[in-house]
């Protein structure tokens, strides 16, 4: 197993933004998450990636409770990730932000093979024309394949990716389904993706959880929860489902 919540709720206050879910992803997998806007997506990887603390429930990577480790510890375990709001060093060349992204996941100081290791990462994700490009200066589509780029440059097992589609075009999202399949068949790293694009998510994904207000809704083939009607209904409304 690669990844294993275990009854994991989240609070914000009053807000109950996990309850009680329990989720795993297996190696080798590409897994979606979706669900309404607040449904807690973004929690569940912010919980899962150490930013947030469980308020009670377990956590576990590649075997290991990972439910009171730091983020930097629970990144050099091998889990990484990107941000719904992309936020590179805005100042700092595009070689730069992926390179740190390689020091903070090593935990190692060579700032050459980082740098190295870099580039390398660059070609895989189609930006090699751009090393010195400020991150400031890219258009949406190369942010969010930077982001991609810096969450690779950590040396992961897993990735948690929320929402890279979001804004692209269908060519962009073609391109990045395309990188997405490459990251797992080539580099051999499990895939858990939060995105709002259905029919990227019916490409990609294998299997797909679907939260509403933080608990699990359905689980299951992209084909069986785009039929299931509590799934139509979460989304919608309603609206569908008197007719
Ligand atoms: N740091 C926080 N403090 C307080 N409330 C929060 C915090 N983060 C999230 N929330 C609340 O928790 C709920 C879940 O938010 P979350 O961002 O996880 O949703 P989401 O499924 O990622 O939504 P979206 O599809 O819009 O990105 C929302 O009601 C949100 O307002
Ligand atoms: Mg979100």
């Amino acid at each position: 197993m690669m990844l294993e919540g275990r009854n994991v709720t989240k609070r914000f206050g009053g807000l109950l933004a996990l309850s009680d879910l329990s989720f795993q992803v297996e190696k080798n997998e590409i897994v979606g998450l979706i669900g309404p806007n607040g449904s807690g997506k973004t929690t569940l990887f912010n919980t899962i990636s150490g930013l947030y603390k469980p308020d009670a429930g377990r956590l576990f990577l590649k075997g290991v409770d990972i439910t009171r480790k730091k983020p930097f510890q629970i990144a050099r375990m091998g889990l990484g990730r990107t941000f719904q709001i992309v936020q590179p060093f805005e100042e700092m060349t595009v070689l730069e932000n992926v390179a740190i992204g390689d020091l903070y996941g090593s935990g190692e100081g060579s700032i050459m093979k980082s740098r190295d290791k870099a580039l390398e990462i660059l070609e895989f994700v189609g930006m090699k024309q751009k090393p010195s490009m400020l991150a400031a200066d890219l258009t949406l589509p190369d942010r969010k394949r930077l982001e991609v780029a810096r969450a690779l440059a950590t040396n992961p097992d897993i990735i948690l990716l929320d929402e890279v589609f979001a804004g692209l075009n269908e060519t962009e999202i073609n391109e990045s389904i395309a990188l997405i399949f490459k990251i797992r068949d080539n580099k051999g790293i499990t895939i858990f993706m939060v995105e709002h694009v259905l029919s990227a998510i019916m490409k990609t994904c294998s299997r797909v959880i679907v939260l509403d207000y933080g608990q699990k809704l359905a689980e299951g083939t992209p084909q069986e929860v785009s039929r299931n009607p509590r799934v139509i209904e979460a989304y919608l409304g309603g609206a569908v489902c008197s007719k």
